[in-house]
């Protein structure tokens, strides 16, 4: 029997409604399979701020860092919109968790569900056989490097953004992308755009030398701009895709695209050892806040990553996963999937489904 303790930042607009359904699907899952959960629910986001605190308050912090897994909803919306730099949600509570907590290695797949393969607005023939998972440096590059303004007084203001990388830095996260690699159809695709920066040329020179450890793997490089449409045109040749900071913010918002929804993708936030957070890709959405219409399958399925790199359960992770399959091949789902179901509908139906007989 394990004790799954976690801290839980719902955050804001539907981050609270896809949670509730998420934590539903964990009590289920924990009350088949005999272990507690501890859940350490904490503010962040715009919720925090409404509360008087920073959109990271320490306390939730302090939580994050003690548990060492986090399961995030989504954080930001119109009414904190006018806010500026790190006062801002997103700012000043996801940037900052990444680099605390050393979230370093993002990882987010694609893999359209047979069930949604013609809800995508490419045609199937491109969709079928597609599975990869794009593996995103997240603690460094241009979003954290130094950034300022010129004469902003001027006549012709300027601003910069500096991108850096050490060498560290893209051996780590390679040797996280080939580790993944051997699990799955051994194959590194490193994208960067080393005709033109010298960041891709070091991030090239450093993922070469890791490849000459693990033999079993394929390696390939290719450029970011043809990378755009390789990914759409030719996605089954990919499995494990590695990637700088911004090209991957970039090419994993274009993988989603695959998928059929934005509802239905995880993602996790990993450093060394167990140290995980796990989100959905999606915002908070505030154009269907309230209204029960948010899908929380992407929330389900992240709360599944966590038990299985977080707590190693891959039991239960599996089990949650095949109760969320089974929804969608029954069509439980809500009405960005087609279906008529509320958010909290699905999530009662895949709790009450979670090691059970869903075949
Ligand atoms: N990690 C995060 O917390 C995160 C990520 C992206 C955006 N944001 C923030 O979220 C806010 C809204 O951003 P946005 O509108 O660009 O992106 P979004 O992902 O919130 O929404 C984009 C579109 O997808 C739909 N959508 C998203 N998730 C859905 C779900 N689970 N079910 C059904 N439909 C869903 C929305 O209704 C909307 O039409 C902004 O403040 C943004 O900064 C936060």
């Amino acid at each position: 029997m394990a004790n799954i303790n976690f801290t839980y930042l719902p955050g804001d607009g539907i981050g609270t409604e896809v949670g509730e359904a998420a934590i539903n699907v964990l009590n289920a899952t924990v009350n088949k399979f005999g272990h507690t959960l501890d859940i350490e629910r904490h503010l962040i986001g715009g919720a925090a701020i409404d509360a008087g605190m920073k959109p990271l308050p320490d306390e939730s912090l302090a939580s994050a860092k003690k548990t060492g897994a986090i399961l995030l909803g989504a954080v930001g919306g119109p009414k904190w919109d006018h806010l500026k730099g790190s006062d801002r949600p997103e700012l000043g509570a996801l940037l900052p968790l990444r680099k605390e907590l050393n979230l370093y290695a993002n990882i987010r797949p694609a893999a359209p569900h047979p069930a949604l393969i013609d809800r995508a607005p490419l045609k199937r023939e491109f969709l079928e056989g597609v599975d990869f998972v794009v593996m995103r440096e997240l603690t460094g590059g241009i979003y954290f490097g130094k950034k300022g303004k010129d004469n902003p007084n001027s006549n012709n203001p300027s601003a910069y953004d500096e991108c850096r990388y050490s060498e560290s830095e893209i051996r780590r996260i390679s040797i996280k992308a080939f580790d993944l690699a051997r699990l799955r159809k051994k194959k590194v695709t490193s994208v960067d755009k080393s005709n033109v920066l010298e960041t891709s040329r070091l991030w090239r020179a450093v993922v070469e030398k890791v490849a000459k450890d693990y033999e079993d793997v394929d390696l390939e490089h290719l450029l970011v701009d043809a990378m755009t449409m390789h990914m759409l045109t030719r996605g089954k040749d990919f499995d494990v895709i590695l990637t700088e900071n911004m090209f991957g913010d970039i090419l994993t918002d274009e993988a989603s695209v695959l998928c059929g929804s934005m509802g239905v993708i995880p993602s996790a936030s990993l450093s060394d050892g167990t140290m995980g957070m796990y989100e959905p890709i999606h915002g908070s959405a505030p154009d269907i806040a309230g209204q029960g219409k948010a899908n929380p399958l992407a929330m389900i399925l992240s709360a599944a990553w966590m038990l299985r790199l977080s707590f190693k359960l891959e039991n239960e992770a599996a089990a949650i996963e095949a109760a969320v399959d089974a929804a969608l091949y029954d069509g439980h789902t809500t009405g960005d999937l087609g279906g008529s179901m509320t958010t909290s509908e699905v999530g009662q139906w895949i709790a009450d489904h979670v090691g059970g007989d869903v075949s």
